[in-house]
């Protein structure tokens, strides 16, 4: 989502705004820009892509000045282009706006602006703002911006300056976060602390329908009528690290927490008003979707076991055959892969280097590349041809969580999307798929409700040497996502097996209280998984089930029973993947572990 940040004061304004930008480029973005009263001029700079594309232009070209505006866009209205980026300016590039937000009637704005003789050079609702703001101004920055105000409908967090105006910032919070640290002589607004706290650690805690108004050293707060606003700043005692931890022990912690929010991002942004997936970025068409005869889902570690649900989704909906495979092995295996081939990248860093070379030799023998990728502008992302970003919000625990839960939730929207293309399955599934889809972020959240269970089986497996992770069906690749979140972050042995297989061999380890995970969330396969988890029992391992909550016999064969609520037997890896990612999140914090940084690993791996 857009970040927005502000300066007025003493220092160089483009130093402290890049700055603040590169803090916020976790809120997703498109495109970034920047205005900064220069030699009273307003120079405005904007690019499409990363950060860094701005950065390079500031670099060969210095921003001096100490008044300015920035922004990091996520394109709503109009393609992510240079041009669509904010700061958005007025005819004579006297005023410039950054907004985030959504200015619902943008278009009669828009409209009327036109008849008054306006030249819009966006297709954005943004442009509207600078125009209005020119419209009402006659010497009185602070006046034309209430003005403005009285016009707009929608959610807006806004940053304001103009030419004549150089001691002067105006910034509105309405519906959409704004918060305004204040330094020595000087005014920082962003859409988040962690953009100020490097300068000032007291902020204004803006509330919606207010205007904050620095002018010739002074700084004011008003409500929409005009009336001013007394407000005390707080002085935050938190370091940069705990405020990007959101008040969360851990950045996993956060990042668990975060699940519900992000699975909504992931989904909500591809279904229109008709309940339909728009897969935007993806342009496949139905004939060319015709021709694909294999899939392949490649990827490393966590993204491997999203890609292992991902194979079952569409083999199940799309009816085409698919091959999950692990990038270092497939990268020297010499698959057949041909022009009618679709090979799937799973990356929440875009850059793991083993997958980045399947990439680049799959496309080497005529494959089409899909990539479903968290990071925005990464080297899979540019690569591929065509893009899925999960919006999980940058994940920063070495430890994948909402990284893996967005990635399956992606991959299931491919394969429903692929599947009414293709039309092999019917409206009436999709829309159920769709809608039970729709129900996960409100039931993750009831599963992070039972967030004591896991911190009570954690405290009951820490000490062990080893724990096994059973599963049948998509329940034995989760089981292996499980078992991975144990190992590296508590250091505890674990593995993770086709519950079936056990009798096979790898029962021989079971002993009284080995810890044994056994997932039972596949209805037509409760029963045999209940019969493992006997034969487990029966040699006194400690069962821990995790199962659907009307599934209550379970209770008669484990020790514990985590239940997730009911759903679909597809989705439901999704939710009972949380309680796992707990579990391990205890066990680490009981053993003492660097939760987020566990030894001998990184977050991303850029080398083979
Ligand atoms: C899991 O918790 C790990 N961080 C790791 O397995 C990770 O999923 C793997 O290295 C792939 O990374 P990527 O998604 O960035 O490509």
């Amino acid at each position: 989502m857009c970040g927005i940040v502000g300066y007025l004061g003493k220092r160089n304004a483009a130093d402290v705004i890049m700055d603040g930008l590169a803090k916020l480029e976790y809120r997703g973005y498109d495109s970034a820009g920047i205005a900064v009263l220069s030699d009273k001029k307003l120079d405005i700079r904007k690019h499409s892509g990363k950060l860094a594309v701005l950065a390079e232009d500031l670099a060969k070209d210095r921003m001096e000045g100490n008044l300015g505006i920035g922004h990091t866009r996520w394109a709503t209205h109009g393609e992510p282009t240079d041009v669509n980026s904010h700061p958005h300016f007025n005819k004579d590039k006297s005023i410039a706006i950054v907004h985030n937000g959504i200015i619902e009637n943008y278009m009669e704005l828009r409209e009327e602006l036109v008849e008054d003789g306006v030249e819009f050079l966006t297709q954005t609702d943004s442009e509207s703002i600078a125009h209005l703001v020119d419209k009402y101004y006659e010497g009185n920055l602070l006046d034309a911006v209430k003005k403005t105000l009285n016009r707009l409908r929608g959610a807006y967090a806004l940053g304001v300056i103009a030419k004549d105006s150089p001691n002067e910032l105006v910034a509105v919070r309405k519906d959409c976060p704004l918060v305004a640290g204040v330094g020595n002589g000087e005014l920082i607004v962003a859409s988040d602390v962690t953009a100020i706290l490097s300068y000032t650690k007291d902020v204004y805690y803006l509330d919606n329908g207010e205007i904050i108004h620095a002018k010739d050293g002074k700084i004011k707060i008003y409500d929409f009528e005009g009336n001013e606003v007394q407000k005390e700043t707080v002085h935050l005692e938190m370091d940069l690290e705990t405020a990007s931890k959101g008040g969360y022990d851990y950045f996993m912690s956060k990042e668990v927490h975060e699940q519900p929010a992000v699975i909504k991002e992931t989904l909500e942004r591809r279904i229109n008003d008709e309940g339909t997936i728009v897969l935007d970025s993806i342009n496949i068409t139905k004939e060319e979707l015709e021709k694909i005869n294999r899939i392949y889902i490649v990827a490393c570690g966590t993204a491997y076991h999203a890609g292992l649900l991902g194979k079952h989704a569409i083999e199940q909906f799309v009816k085409v055959p698919v091959i999950a495979d692990i990038a270092s092995e497939f990268r020297y295996a010499d698959p057949i892969i041909d022009e009618n081939s679709l090979v799937i990248l799973v990356s929440q860093s875009g850059e793991t280097a083993d997958t980045l070379s399947v990439l680049r030799e799959a496309k080497k023998k005529g494959a089409r590349v899909l990539s479903v990728t968290n990071v925005v502008g990464s080297s899979i992302a540019r690569e591929s041809d065509d893009v899925f970003y999960t919006w999980a919000g940058p994940e920063i625990s070495v430890a994948s969580t909402k990284a893996y839960t967005t990635q399956i939730v992606s991959l299931y929207m491919i394969a429903l999307d692929f599947a009414i293309k293709k039309g092999s399955i019917s409206r009436a599934y999709y829309d159920h798929v769709l809608g039970k889809m729709l129900e996960l972020p409100s039931q993750v959240k009831e599963v992070l409700k039972g967030e004591q269970q896991c911190k009570s089986v954690a405290e009951k497996l820490y000490q062990s040497a080893s724990a096994f992770y059973l599963g049948r069906g998509i329940d034995c690749s989760l089981a292996m996502e499980g078992a991975l979140k144990l190992k590296e972050i508590s250091y505890i042995h674990a593995e993770a097996f086709a519950a079936g297989e056990l009798k096979h061999g790898t029962i021989a380890l079971i002993e009284k209280n080995t810890p044994v995970i056994a997932i039972a969330t596949q209805e037509k396969l409760f029963e045999k998984i209940v019969s493992n988890m006997q034969e487990v029992r029966a040699r006194g391992a400690y069962v821990i089930s995790i199962a659907e909550k009307h599934n209550t016999s379970v209770e008669n064969t484990a020790d514990d029973v985590i239940y997730i609520p009911n759903t679909d037997d597809i989705l439901a890896p999704i939710l009972a993947v949380v309680p796992m990612q707990l579990i391990a999140y205890y066990a680490s914090i009981l053993k003492g572990c660097d939760v987020d940084k566990p030894r001998n690993l990184a977050k991303s791996v850029t080398v083979e």
